[in-house]
This record gives C-alpha cells, structure tokens and sequence, in this order.
C-alpha cells in the first residue's frame, strides 16, 4: 500500500516564544546577579535591589508613551510600572532622580518601535517572575501597598495579564528584520538590568 507523507510542517514560532528562547541563557544571569545583592537579606538588601528596579522602569518608560506601540498593545499606559516603584522608593526611602512623567524620554532608547518591543517584552516578563520576589518581599514586611507596590499582580491576575500581552505581541505582523530587532531590543534590556544589578553587589 502506498504510504502518503504528510506535507511538511512549517512551525511558525511566536514572537514571545522566541523572545524567551533568545535571551534564556540572560535571563539565568540577571536572576544570579539579582540575587547577588542579597535582596531579601534586610531592607538595606531590598534597597539595592529596588534601585535596580527602579533604573529599568525608568529606561523603560519610552516603550510604555510610544503611540506606536500603544496601537499593538491595547492596556499599554495601564501596564507601566514606573509609578508604583517611584512609590516604594518613597516609602523606604531611597532616593533616586525621578523622571517627571512629560519629559519625553525616547532620546534614551533606539527609536525603532520593534527594538521598544524587545525592550516591552522584557519588562511584562520580569512581572510574571516576580511572584516568586513579591512572597520573599512579603517576608521583609513588604506589600502591595508599602515597598513591594510595583511586585504586585495586577487586579487579572499574573497569569491572564501575561497571556493577554503575549496575545497582543504575537498578533503583530513583523517582518524577520522587525523580529530581529526586537531580539537586539530584548537582549540589551536583560544586559541594561544585569549591569545594573551588578554594578551594585556588596
Ligand atoms: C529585573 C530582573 C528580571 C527580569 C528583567 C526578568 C525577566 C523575565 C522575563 C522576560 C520572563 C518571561 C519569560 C517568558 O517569556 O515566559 C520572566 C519569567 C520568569 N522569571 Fe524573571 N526576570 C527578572 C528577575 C527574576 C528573578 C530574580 C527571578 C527568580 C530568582 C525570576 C524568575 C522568573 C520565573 C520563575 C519566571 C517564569 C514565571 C512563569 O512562567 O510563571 N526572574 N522573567
């Protein structure tokens, strides 16, 4: 009898899934070098690691006002993070230079809307993980309303906020070299944080 092949398979892998693949190894030593600054020690720990923190929402805010983005990603504004750690540096306070929330901040950051989407990635990303931080944070006396605001899930849930952005990011329609300068975007923000965090270890 006549085998008939089955035509083959193109698997087409989503942006997110990409992404992820395309930083892992990164995203190893961002956690390593997060965790060298001992940041559930004691507060004095917590600090370092919030100014990291702190650092990247910061240079992120350009992903989080880009009209063009926000065309892809519906809750965009509501999404950003920068308030809630501009908080929790006030509550513990540790002082950094704020950013005030008209200045326009894309001189910062590539102004390929593709790059900002790398860089997006990244910080939604860091969200999803940050159950595990939010619950050490806990331990410090930390919470949703005091030190640990921008650790919180949103009101969705972790889970359903992430899917409904992978859902948002795999629907754009980009070409290789858009995908590959999302890559570039996602790898210097993992870079931008792991400097960060490095920079600051006792
Ligand atoms: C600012 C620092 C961090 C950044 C930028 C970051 C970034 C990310 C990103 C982009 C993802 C999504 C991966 C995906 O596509 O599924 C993720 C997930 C995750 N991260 Fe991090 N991360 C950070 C710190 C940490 C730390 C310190 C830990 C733990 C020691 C951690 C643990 C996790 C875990 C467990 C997940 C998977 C969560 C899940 O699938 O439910 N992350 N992180």
């Amino acid at each position: 009898m006549e085998t008939v092949t089955p035509p083959e398979q193109t698997t087409v892998q989503s942006l997110s899934k990409r992404l992820k693949h395309a930083t892992r190894e990164q995203h190893e030593r961002v956690d390593h070098a997060i965790m060298a600054l001992r940041p559930f020690d004691d507060l004095e720990g917590y600090a370092r690691f919030l100014r990291v923190q702190y650092g990247f929402q910061q240079r992120g805010l350009p992903c989080y006002r880009d009209p063009r983005l926000a065309d892809w990603i519906s809750d965009l504004t509501l999404r950003c993070r920068y308030a809630a750690v501009v908080r929790d540096c006030q509550d513990l306070g540790v002082e950094v230079e704020q950013q005030a929330e008209t200045k326009p901040t894309g001189a910062l950051l590539s102004e390929a809307a593709s790059h900002l989407l790398g860089w997006l990635y990244v910080n939604e990303g860091s969200n999803l993980g940050a159950a595990f931080l939010f619950k050490r944070a806990a331990e410090l006396g930390l919470s949703a309303s005091y030190g640990a605001r921008h650790l919180a899930p949103s009101d969705d849930g972790r889970g359903l906020h992430w899917r409904h952005f992978t859902q948002q990011l795999d629907a754009i329609a980009l070409s290789e070299a858009d995908i590959a300068q999302a890559v570039a975007g996602a790898k210097e923000a993992f870079a931008y944080v792991e400097a960060q965090a490095r920079s600051l270890v006792r």
